[in-house]
């Protein structure tokens, strides 16, 4: 096979990653994280992600360079993230990725990082099971969109959000929590249903995705029990707001598999990790779902490679 050995990278936010793939199957996927160092900072900050990822792309590479020696492994394409994302941590793995190219002698492909989420579930389906076309909502720090798939060359977008994304969304709440960053698994794990009992919005109001008039209205409920010394029950809030959140997901997904009568359900993106969403996901009464494992929600260059293959392969 032509391109049997993809080395993938992705520098598009606070997380380092090299990937190795050989035919779908995912022989090592390295993610370095800087965001205990973010954290710090209350969020990420573009030049100390990169600086970061200057010193992890060096080190992901020897570890994966190990893995290509010891199975003498023949690189066939170097695929890296090019769009979109924060274009100095960008930067740093495109250079990476040219560098390697003309050292090694290997093609490059720049991939969209978000198409990549999209199809982030496609290590662990049975690959006859993938099936055209399907709904997918990629929700992460950056992004809160939901798109109709059609090929993994032909994606369109249904809805997106006009504001915040559902992630920083999660983030900014936490913070105000004191929940650390990031702030979407913090409270994922504080979830408890019987506390989700604050109605923040109404969320029929708008057909576009919006999260800004949410995250005002909780984070004002936050700063008013603050203001007036009063003790906050965090969980009852954090609760609250998921509930909310997920509510509004399922919703807007089910109108489109109403109005497109599409009943294959995709999700991506590191918001796709949250329990609730998951467990809403498989009632929404699809014929088939597509879920990645949690390792794969966040950013990491497995689905970077992954869907290089899958371009080429849809594509010959
Ligand atoms: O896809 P990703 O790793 O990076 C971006 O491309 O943005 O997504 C990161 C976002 C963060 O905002 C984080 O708080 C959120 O995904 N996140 C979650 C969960 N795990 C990560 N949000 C809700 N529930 C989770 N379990
Ligand atoms: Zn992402």
């Amino acid at each position: 096979m032509k391109y049997q050995n993809i080395l993938s990278i992705e520098t598009s936010c606070d997380d380092t990653s090299i990937a190795l793939l050989r035919d779908y199957e995912i022989l090592n996927n390295i993610v370095i994280s800087s965001s205990k160092i973010q954290n710090e900072y209350g969020g990420v900050v573009p030049e100390v992600a990169a600086r970061e990822h200057e010193k992890n792309i060096i080190k992901a590479y020897k570890q994966i360079n190990n893995v290509i020696q010891k199975n003498n492994i023949n690189l066939n394409l170097i695929a890296y993230t090019y769009e979109p994302g924060l274009r100095v941590c960008l930067n740093v793995g495109e250079s990476f990725a040219t560098t390697l190219s003309s050292l090694l002698n290997v093609p490059t492909m720049r991939i969209n990082h978000i198409y990549a989420h999209i199809f982030s579930f496609y290590d662990e389906l049975n690959k006859q099971d993938l099936e055209f076309p399907f709904l997918s909502l990629v929700a992460s720090g950056g992004h809160t969109t939901i798109f109709l798939v059609n090929s993994p060359s032909d994606i369109k977008v249904l809805n997106e959000t006009l504001d915040d994304a559902v992630g920083e969304v999660y983030d900014k709440i936490a913070r105000s929590l004191n929940l650390g960053y990031p702030g979407g698994p913090a409270i994922d794990n504080l979830y408890d249903d019987s506390k989700a009992t604050i109605k923040f919005i109404n969320h029929h109001a708008n057909m576009q995705f919006s999260f800004s008039g949410l995250k005002t209205t909780v984070l004002n409920y936050i700063n008013s029990i603050k203001m007036k010394n009063n003790y906050i029950d965090v969980e009852t809030v954090a609760s609250s707001f998921q509930r909310n959140v997920v509510d509004i997901l399922i919703e807007k997904l089910k109108y489109y598999m109403e109005n497109y009568n599409i009943d294959i359900i995709a999700i991506g993106g590191g918001v796709a990790a949250n329990s609730l969403l998951q467990q809403e996901i498989r009632n929404i009464g699809a014929r088939k779902i597509f879920i990645p494992k949690k390792a794969m929600c966040g950013d990491n260059a497995a689905m970077i490679a992954i869907y290089s293959r899958l371009l080429l392969d849809f594509n010959m």
